[in-house]
């Protein structure tokens, strides 16, 4: 799928800038259609999504030539089992519920510390820049055993190797991604050697530890895990906190309802994860010839399930394109179905809860001090600035 595609393809504009007119036409007109520019079926309702991604006729595994994660070990997300089981157990339980809950006080600790040097600057601020991104930031690196002053060149690296997640990367995107990922990996094999002597109470240091019995994981894959885990913690948990935060300014009804009810923000976290998905699409290949709607999908094809039409899908969802922030039940797909559910949802849930809770508590008459830059990214669907003012 490395395509030279002007970048200002109007198919990929629109993908970027206000993806959901072409999704409502795709849900009702072509649930399931080839795309010629991105060279791959699009596939748009949520009992077609769902049934992608919970058939096991599609691979996960969409390593491609050129691609920064080919000829070196796959992580998870791009393996099918049995690696995908072996390797996903052996995180599993760092990410449950249970554990994650434990973090509460220290990421609310984290928000406090933030929002505390927002106040203290006074007027205007950049929600991402000093609530979004260095929250899961933070929350990953202390977790994995990152050291705080190596902080600052993740962002680059990982950065890079979200781009390569779109459908269309450019050469010279391909090029810093795999950039980044060397950089990412030199570095965590620096880190893994000094934690083989002295192990620390940390995520890597009990990786390294399986990886020395032998037979479960061998270095290549806990490099690679730990690439994995730090891009995901830096590169989707801000897409929640930063479009969450700006579909709420947008709506006051709904930001005012969730002032008077602040107990409800794990249910109003999931409305906004459903209404404006910070990942917008996954892929799959399928392994055989076989049928979905009403179109044939040959062996060998790409498909690309749009998680952020499902969530927008009236078949589905009762008005989709309404913001409502009390919708329960919310069966939506942001963090994907199947054996590849994200691992970092109950993270990332909490870390959203915790930081949209206080920001709001925070500054009780917050407001829009400009308009959103977007991330240029179509897989990742993101705000790169937002202007926001406490206007106290
Ligand atoms: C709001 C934030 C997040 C969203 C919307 C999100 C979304 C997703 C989605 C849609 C998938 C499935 C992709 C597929 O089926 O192809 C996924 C997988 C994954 N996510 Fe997340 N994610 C988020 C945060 C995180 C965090 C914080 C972590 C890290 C700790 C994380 C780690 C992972 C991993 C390791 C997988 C692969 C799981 C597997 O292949 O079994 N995610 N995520």
């Amino acid at each position: 799928m490395l395509t030279e595609v002007p970048h200002d393809h109007p198919l990929l504009v629109q993908f970027r800038e206000d993806p959901y007119p072409l999704y409502r036409y795709l849900l009702s007109a072509a649930p399931v259609q080839w795309n010629d520019v991105l060279g791959a079926w699009t596939v748009a309702r949520y009992a077609d999504v769902v049934s992608v991604l919970t058939d096991p006729r599609f691979s996960a595994d969409r390593t491609i030539e050129g691609s920064p994660e080919q000829q070196i070990a796959r992580s998870m997300l791009v393996s099918d089992p049995p690696d995908h089981t072996r390797l996903r157990s052996l995180v599993q339980k760092a990410f449950t519920p249970k554990v994650v809950e434990q973090l509460r006080p220290r990421i609310e600790a984290i928000v406090k510390e933030l929002l505390d040097a927002i106040e203290a600057r006074g007027g205007e601020f950049d929600l991402i820049d000093e609530l979004a991104y260095p929250l899961p930031v933070q929350v990953i690196a202390e977790l994995l055993g990152v050291p705080p002053q190596d902080q600052a060149n993740f962002h680059e690296w990982s950065a890079a190797l979200a781009a390569s997640l779109d459908p269309l990367v450019s050469e010279q995107n391909m090029e810093r991604a795999i950039r980044g990922r060397d950089a990412l990996h030199a570095y965590f094999r620096t880190i893994i050697a000094e934690r083989r002597g002295h192990p620390q109470p940390d995520l890597i240091s009990s990786l390294v530890a399986v990886e020395e019995q032998g037979e479960r994981l061998n270095e290549r894959e806990l490099v690679v895990m730990c690439n994995l885990l730090l891009v995901a913690g830096h590169e989707t948990t801000v897409n929640l906190i930063g479009n969450g935060t700006l579909a709420l300014l947008r709506h006051p009804d709904q930001l005012a309802r969730l002032r008077q009810a602040p107990d409800s923000i794990s249910v109003a976290i999931e409305e906004l994860l459903r209404f404006d998905s910070p990942v917008q699409l996954t892929g799959r290949i399928a392994h055989q010839t076989l049928r979905l709607g009403d179109r044939d999908i040959a062996a060998g094809d790409w498909v690309l399930p749009l998680l952020g039409a499902a969530n927008h899908d009236p078949l589905q969802f009762a008005e989709p394109d309404e913001l409502d922030i009390g919708r329960n039940p919310n069966p939506h797909v942001a963090f994907g179905r199947g054996i590849h559910f994200c691992l970092g949802a109950p993270l990332a849930r909490i870390e959203g809860q915790i930081a949209i809770a206080a920001l709001i508590s925070r500054f009780p008459r917050l407001e829009l001090a400009g308009n959103p830059v977007r991330r240029e990214q179509i897989t990742l669907r993101g705000i790169q600035h937002l202007p926001v003012s406490p206007a106290a």
